[in-house]
């Protein structure tokens, strides 16, 4: 029995069951405007490299789905399935002590993966999940980059506050506040205030394409 989660430009993503355990696959579905020769390498590469990710953040001690086979011929991933919410979700009904114990622990990881080396690449309240002891773990690598720019990093602390900009208005600024006293607790001051003022250079680069395009 297998239940589809979400049918994506890239991916189907479903829970299902592999030898008694409970699991998510994500099978990257064949573009039929491709040619299918380089398709099937794309495909490949892509879900080789979403994997090489999740272990490189396992091995920066980064909580993530663990993998747990993967089958080329069919591009799925088989990985842990996290039971839980998307933060998304879950911050619609907290508390201000909630809100700041769950942000200032995604700010620690989030530094422990930039510190790996890693950018996410997609880091939006849908692809952080919440289990039922406030843990919180990262999904979705699709996007993720090994990388040592601090553009980088940037770019995935504005992804997050403009997530909760649309979404959570009312928790933001609490939110983002404790996110850096976790975030600077890994990072340091020094790398933390380099991170802020890169983060103002792209949103004013964000406005400043906004107004050329009214
Ligand atoms: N390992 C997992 N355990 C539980 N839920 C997951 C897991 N991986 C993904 N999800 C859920 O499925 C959704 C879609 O998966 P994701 O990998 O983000 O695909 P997409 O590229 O379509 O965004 C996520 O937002 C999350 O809610
Ligand atoms: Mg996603």
């Amino acid at each position: 029995m297998s239940n589809v989660i979400r049918i994506g430009a890239e991916a189907i993503i479903s829970r299902t069951h592999l030898i008694g355990f409970d699991v998510l696959s994500k099978h990257r579905i064949p573009k039929p405007y491709r040619i299918s020769n380089l398709d099937e390498k794309i495909r490949e590469s892509r879900m080789i490299h979403e994997v090489k990710v999740m272990l490189a953040l396992k091995k920066a001690c980064v909580p993530c789905p663990a993998v747990l086979l993967i089958d080329r011929k069919e591009t799925t991933i088989y990985m842990q399935y996290i039971v839980g919410v998307e933060l998304k979700r879950w911050l619609e009904a907290r508390n201000e002590r909630e809100v700041m114990e769950v942000s200032d622990s995604l700010g620690r990881l989030v530094g422990r993966m930039h510190m790996a080396g890693i950018a996410h690449g997609d880091l939006t309240t849908s692809n952080i999940i919440v289990d039922d002891s406030g843990k919180l773990y990262l999904v979705d690598f699709g996007l993720s980059i090994f990388t040592d720019e601090l553009e980088d990093f940037a770019v995935d602390i504005h992804l997050l506050d403009r997530s909760l900009e649309s979404g959570h208005y009312g928790v933001r600024e609490l939110f983002m506040h404790s996110f850096f006293q976790g975030y600077s607790e890994v990072v340091g001051g020094d790398f933390t205030r380099d991170l802020i003022s890169k983060i103002r250079e792209i949103r004013r680069r964000g406005r400043y394409v906004e107004e050329r395009r009214r």
